[in-house]
C-alpha cells in the first residue's frame, strides 16, 4: 500500500536537517516551503487513474501543448493537516475535498481519482511528509492536491492524458494580519464568476481571474476583494480565496451555492457548527446593504480558517466591525472549529480522519 511504501521512505529518508532547522514555526505565513515527497499518478482520456506513487519532490515535466497550460483544464483542492499533542496527524474531512475534486473534474471533462484513492494518497503524502507538520499550535501542512490535463493538445479539446499531484507546505495564518480583522473592498466592476459559468467549481481559471482586482485593492492598502453576483451587482458572493458570513443578532446568512460560490469545506463546517450552537443559519442572497446593519462579518475557507472583517469599503462608504479583534460569533465558530481540528476536543462529528 502507499501508506507503507511511504511510512519506509519517510523513516529512512533525511534531507539536509539544517532546512527544516531553519523553519521558524513562530513565524510561519502562507508562503510555499518545499518538502522532501510529491505524490503523483496518471490516467489516459477515458481510462482510469492507476499506480499512483510518491516521488522525491520537485519541478515536473509538461508537455508545451498540455491541456492544462493552454486552455487551462485544471483543478485544485485545499487541505491541512494538523499536529495533535500526542504527536499523531489529523485530516479535516478528506472525503469532501475528493468529492469536490470529482464534481469539478466532472464540470472541467476530465477524469478524476476516486474518493478513496485520493484519501489514501493524501494520508500518504502526509506520512511521507510528517516531520513538515508544525508542532501543536504553531500552523499546520497545507495539502494542495492538483488535477490537470498534461497530454498535449492543440486543438481546443480535453487533453489525452491527466495528472492527479499532491504537495504539501508547512503554513501558519493567511492573512498578513495574522488573526487580526482584514479589511475588505467590494468590488463593483470585475466579477469572479457568472452563472453557468465555472465559479462553483475549484479550478485553477477562477483564481487567476481574481488577481486583477486583488492587486488593485493591496496596492490601496485592503487585505482582499469582496465580489458582488454579476446579474444583479448587488448580492454577495465571495472573497478572492474565501466564503463570507455576515451576522445580525443570532442569524447568521452566508450566499447561498447556486454555482457561482465555491462551496467551501470550511463554510460548510461552520453552518452545521453554528446551527449545533444554536445560531440560526441562512444560506440565501445577501444584499450588499445588509453589510451595512450587520454586527459582525467574517470569512471562511481552508487556508483563512475563519477570518474576521474589520472594515467593508463599497463605493466610497466605509463600515466597520468590531474593536479590532474577533467578534463574540466568529471566536466562539474559530474556537469551536480549530478545536476539532486540532483534536483538542471530542470531534461528535466523526470529521476528523487520524
Ligand atoms: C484554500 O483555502 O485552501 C484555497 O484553496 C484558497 C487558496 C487561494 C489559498
Amino acid at each position: 500500500s502507499p501508506i507503507r511504501r511511504c511510512a519506509t521512505l519517510s523513516d529512512t529518508f533525511r534531507t539536509e536537517t539544517s532546512e527544516l532547522a531553519d523553519i521558524e514555526w513562530d513565524n510561519l505565513g502562507f508562503g510555499f516551503l518545499p518538502t522532501d515527497y510529491m505524490y503523483l499518478m496518471k490516467c489516459a482520456q477515458g481510462g482510469s487513474f492507476s499506480n499512483g506513487e510518491l516521488q522525491r519532490f520537485g519541478n515536473i515535466e509538461l508537455s508545451p501543448s498540455s491541456g492544462v497550460l493552454n486552455y487551462g483544464q485544471g483543478l485544485f483542492e485545499g487541505m491541512k493537516a494538523y499536529r495533535k499533542q500526542d504527536g499523531n496527524i489529523l485530516l479535516f474531512r478528506p472525503e469532501e475535498n475528493a468529492l469536490r475534486m470529482r464534481l469539478g473534474a466532472e464540470r472541467m471533462c476530465m477524469p478524476s481519482p476516486t474518493v478513496e484513492q485520493f484519501v489514501e494518497a493524501v494520508k500518504a503524502t502526509v506520512l511521507a511528509n510528517k516531520r513538515w507538520v508544525p508542532p501543536p499550535g504553531k500552523g499546520s501542512l497545507y495539502i494542495r492536491p492538483l488535477l490537470m490535463g498534461s497530454g498535449a493538445v492543440l486543438g481546443l479539446a480535453p487533453a489525452p492524458e491527466y495528472t492527479f499531484l499532491i504537495y504539501v507546505s508547512p503554513v501558519g495564518n493567511y492573512f498578513k494580519e495574522g488573526i487580526a480583522p482584514i479589511n475588505l473592498i467590494v468590488e463593483h466592476e470585475l466579477h469572479r464568476a457568472t452563472p453557468g459559468g465555472t465559479g462553483g467549481v475549484k479550478t485553477i481559471g477562477n483564481y487567476a481571474a481574481v488577481l486583477k482586482a486583488q492587486s488593485a485593492a493591496k496596492a490601496k492598502g485592503y487585505s482582499d476583494v469582496l465580489y458582488l453576483d454579476c446579474v444583479h451587482k448587488k448580492y454577495l458572493e465571495e472573497v478572492s480565496s474565501c466564503n463570507i458570513f455576515v451576522v445580525k443578532g443570532d442569524v447568521i446568512s452566508t450566499p447561498s451555492i447556486k454555482g457561482t460560490i465555491l462551496p467551501g469545506i470550511t463554510r460548510k463546517s461552520i453552518i452545521d457548527v453554528a446551527r449545533s450552537q444554536g445560531f440560526q443559519v441562512e444560506e440565501r442572497f445577501v444584499d450588499v446593504d445588509e453589510l451595512l446593519e450587520a454586527d459582525e462579518v467574517f470569512c471562511t475557507g481552508t487556508a483563512v480558517v475563519v477570518s474576521p472583517v474589520g472594515s467593508i469599503t463599497y463605493l466610497d462608504k466605509r463600515v466597520s466591525y468590531g474593536e479590532g479583534g474577533f467578534g463574540a460569533v466568529s471566536q466562539k465558530l474559530y474556537s469551536m472549529l480549530t478545536r476539532l481540528q486540532m483534536g483538542l476536543i471530542e470531534d461528535k462529528m466523526d470529521w476528523t480522519v487520524e
